[in-house]
Order: C-alpha cells, then sequence, then structure tokens
C-alpha cells in the first residue's frame, strides 16, 4: 500500500465515519487540517530556519497561518470570495478550496475591476528545468482571471535568474528550458492578443531603466534581510531582484497612466513583491496587488514542494504516460502500513499528496469530500486512490501534450513585440 506511512489518527472506522456526516463539516474540516496540519514541533522551528520558503527553496512542513504572519500578508476572507462571486457570478475551486489562501491588495483590485478600470495581470518562471503540475496551477488561474477580467497579461521568463542561481547550468540549458517552458506556457490557453512573454536576456532594454530606479531606493542591507543573501552570494543574484519587480511598474508606462497590477503565484515569490511595493508609491505608481497560493507537495515524501530539478517529486508536462504510472505507483501517501491495518484505522488524507493532487486537480469538491470520508473511514485503499490518478495524470497531460505541439507554430505572437524566439 503506502511506501510510508504517516502519524494516522488511530480512531476506529464507525467514529470517523460518524464525525463526517455534515459536508460543509468535512470540508471545514480538510480545510482547517491543511492550514493546521503542520503545527507540529518542526514548525515551532520556522523561525530558526528548519521550515524555509524562499523564492528558491520551500523546505520541510508549511503552515500556511504562520506564513501569513510571518510575511504579513492578509487572509482570503469571505468578503473577498463574495467581491470575486459579484464580479464574476462564481468562486473558483482554487479559491473555494483555499488553494489561494493569502492576497495583499486584492481588494483594492477587485473594487478596480468592479468599476470597470482595466488591470494588468503579471506572473512568470524562471526556466530551471521543465514545467510541472505545481507551476501550472498558477497559470491556470491567471488564464481564468485574464478571461474573465479581460486583463492584459505580462508573462516574466527570468533566464537571468535561474542562470545566476543554478551553479552547473550553461546558458545555452537554460535557454533550451526557455524554449520548452514557453510551450508550456502558450499550452494554458492565455489569449495571444493579451499575452506578452518577456525573456529578461531578450527584452532588458523594456526593463532596464526602471529596474535601475528600484534598484537604487533598495539598500543591500534590505535586501540582505528579505532575501537573505549571504556574503558568498554571487553577485549578479543580489543585482537580480529589481529585474523582477520591472514588469510591477512596466503596464503604467505602456498604458502612460498608474495601471493596477495583480500577481498570481505560489507564496513563495512574495518577497519580490515586498521591495516593490515598499517603492512603488514613492515613484508614484499603485503598489502591485498579490494572490498566493499554496504549494502542490512534493509526491514522494511528506512536506516540502514538487521541485523541477528532483523529477521524482512531481509529474512534468513532458513524462509518458509509463514514467507517470511509475511516479504515481510509487508516491507517499497517508496509509497505514497494511491493507488490515487501513481497514481497522483508516487513512491520513491530510497527510496524503495523491488526496491533495486530487483535491485540487481532478476531483469535484462533492467527490474529494467523499474520497476524504472514505479514506479516513479505512474504506478506501491507497491503491485506488493511486489508479485515479495515475488515470486523470494520464489524460490531463496528453491533452496538454497536443497542445504544446501547436504551441510551436505560434510563439511569436505570444512574445514581447512579436519578436522571435528560436533555440
Ligand atoms: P518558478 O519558476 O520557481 O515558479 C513558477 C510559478 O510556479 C509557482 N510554483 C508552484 N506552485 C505550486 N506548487 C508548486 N510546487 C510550485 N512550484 C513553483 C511559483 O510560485 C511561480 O508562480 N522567479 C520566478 C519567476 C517569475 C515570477 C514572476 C513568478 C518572474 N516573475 C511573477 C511569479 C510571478 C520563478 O523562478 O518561478
Amino acid at each position: 500500500m503506502s511506501k510510508t506511512s504517516s502519524n494516522n489518527n488511530n480512531t476506529s472506522t464507525a467514529d470517523n465515519t460518524t464525525n463526517y456526516q455534515n459536508n460543509s463539516k468535512i470540508s471545514n474540516t480538510i480545510k482547517n487540517n491543511v492550514d493546521d496540519n503542520d503545527k507540529s514541533p518542526e514548525n515551532s522551528k520556522y523561525e530558526n530556519g528548519s521550515t524555509r520558503v524562499t523564492p528558491w527553496e520551500v523546505e520541510g512542513r508549511i503552515d500556511y497561518d504562520r506564513l501569513i504572519e510571518v510575511f504579513g500578508t492578509q487572509p482570503i476572507s469571505s468578503e473577498i470570495l463574495e467581491q470575486f462571486e459579484k464580479i464574476t457570478g462564481e468562486v473558483h475551486p482554487m479559491l473555494n478550496l483555499h488553494y489561494f489562501f493569502s492576497h495583499r491588495d486584492l481588494d483594492f483590485i477587485l473594487r478596480k475591476v468592479e468599476s470597470g478600470e482595466k488591470i494588468y495581470l503579471y506572473t512568470g518562471r524562471g526556466p530551471s528545468g521543465m514545467i510541472h503540475m505545481g507551476h501550472l496551477m498558477p497559470w491556470m488561474f491567471t488564464k481564468y482571471l485574464q478571461d474573465k477580467f479581460g486583463s492584459k497579461l505580462l508573462f516574466q521568463i527570468t533566464d537571468d535568474e535561474k542562470f545566476l542561481y543554478s551553479q552547473d547550468r550553461t546558458r545555452e540549458e537554460i535557454k533550451r528550458f526557455t524554449y520548452e517552458n514557453i510551450l508550456d506556457i502558450i499550452s494554458v490557453g492565455f489569449d495571444s492578443d493579451n499575452t506578452k512573454i518577456i525573456v529578461d536576456t531578450k527584452h532588458i532594454k523594456h526593463l532596464y531603466p526602471i529596474s535601475l530606479e528600484i534598484a537604487k531606493r533598495i539598500t543591500f542591507s534590505t535586501a540582505k534581510a528579505v532575501f537573505g543573501f549571504s556574503a558568498s552570494t554571487n553577485i549578479g543574484m543580489i543585482g537580480f531582484p529589481p529585474v523582477q519587480a520591472a514588469p510591477c511598474l512596466l503596464p503604467s508606462l505602456i498604458e502612460g497612466k498608474p495601471t493596477p497590477v495583480l500577481i498570481p503565484a505560489a507564496i513563495d515569490q512574495d518577497p519580490y513583491w515586498r521591495i516593490t511595493r515598499d517603492v512603488a508609491e514613492k515613484m508614484g505608481f499603485y503598489k502591485p496587488a498579490q494572490i498566493h497560493s499554496k504549494f502542490l507537495p512534493s509526491l514522494d515524501a511528506p512536506g516540502g514542494k514538487m521541485s523541477s530539478s528532483k523529477p521524482g517529486t512531481a509529474i512534468f508536462t513532458t513524462d509518458e504516460p509509463e514514467v507517470i504510472d511509475k511516479k504515481v505507483s510509487n508516491a507517499f501517501t497517508g496509509g497505514q502500513a497494511t491493507v488490515a491495518l487501513q481497514r481497522l484505522y483508516g487513512g491520513n488524507a491530510l497527510g496524503c499528496p495523491v488526496f491533495w493532487y486530487l483535491r485540487y486537480l481532478f476531483d469535484n469538491q462533492k467527490e474529494s469530500d467523499e474520497r476524504f470520508v472514505k479514506c479516513i473511514s479505512g474504506n478506501l485503499l491507497c491503491g485506488e486512490c493511486k489508479s485515479d490518478l495515475a488515470m486523470e495524470s494520464k489524460s490531463f497531460i496528453a491533452t496538454l501534450k497536443k497542445r504544446r505541439e501547436k504551441a510551436k507554430d505560434c510563439i511569436q505572437k505570444y512574445m514581447y513585440e512579436n519578436d522571435p524566439f528560436e533555440i
């Protein structure tokens, strides 16, 4: 059954089932346990660094409530969900399931949208490898917002950042990943008329003047505190943050007036926006707003996030069906060590990456809540969930692969200033 079993709640099947009769109670339990799940002793060490969330590393079990406190962001409230519903006529599942859980100034953005003012969306990718399902989550949500708000989107590819960060990568390798990643970005389905991909090394002349203005206003002491730079960090990395900050201000220059910008991304990117927000207003721009997601967890271990550099942790958009089968069959789960124990005690759905993949990507909420109850009450075995995940992932990736092929013919349409991009 499971590769490893984790702290299961050893209540009996009957107890578990009776506790979860009511659907809204189930969803709240799941929501609260995602957030409270990791209030384990490891998390109390968050401040002394055993859990790390930086733009380059995500390690350990993440307590998202604590991240909100430490990063000084706001939780997504029921008022915000109502504002969304008023504008879009629905609440997107990634909001409803609290996958997007935190924000900065999202209420301001929604007010602007409601009043008919155009906002820009801005998101990005650091091309350190191929694209996995975790990367796709904020992009799928960005596409949804683009469709609903009719917004223009700037999509930045920080090939400079990844060259500087990855000691062993050559510029040629990074360029190859840039090309491959662009195919994935296009395959998400963004509107080509309203989307511009910026590749830093190619389009730097559009970013450089703004990034200089930003850089001049940020001290090394601030950068060190926000990003954790040390004496051994190369100076390219130290100078890089204003380049990722620049697209936050670019829309105002394009439009010739202060223009609101919303950045959908996982919360690891927040340090960049903290420094940008500090300087934006002083420079006469709106502070960029953010909506932060959680991480799709690593498939092969508890805690941490999927990583391009660790293939076993993630399902990639280029994985063959047999590779997906293998990764899913080797996945860590919240199951008990034997079928008999699973039937007796039930599994730990909340500690199970397979459960979360299915919940965030493939099950609808009702199906997921039912899966939860069946799992914790011992009526579902890990093999069944793995088989569902493998089947859904293979079909999802097969569709994406077809779109990736088609994307090869329309790269230029998506590039900033319709520049060609070839490898
Ligand atoms: P990168 O390439 O590390 O990640 C790209 C996007 O994917 C999110 N992400 C994840 N989301 C869920 N689960 C995961 N396991 C997971 N891993 C990564 C990231 O938060 C990000 O949204 N420096 C950036 C590139 C960048 C950017 C931006 C990102 C430039 N401008 C504006 C977001 C917004 C980077 O290296 O992202």
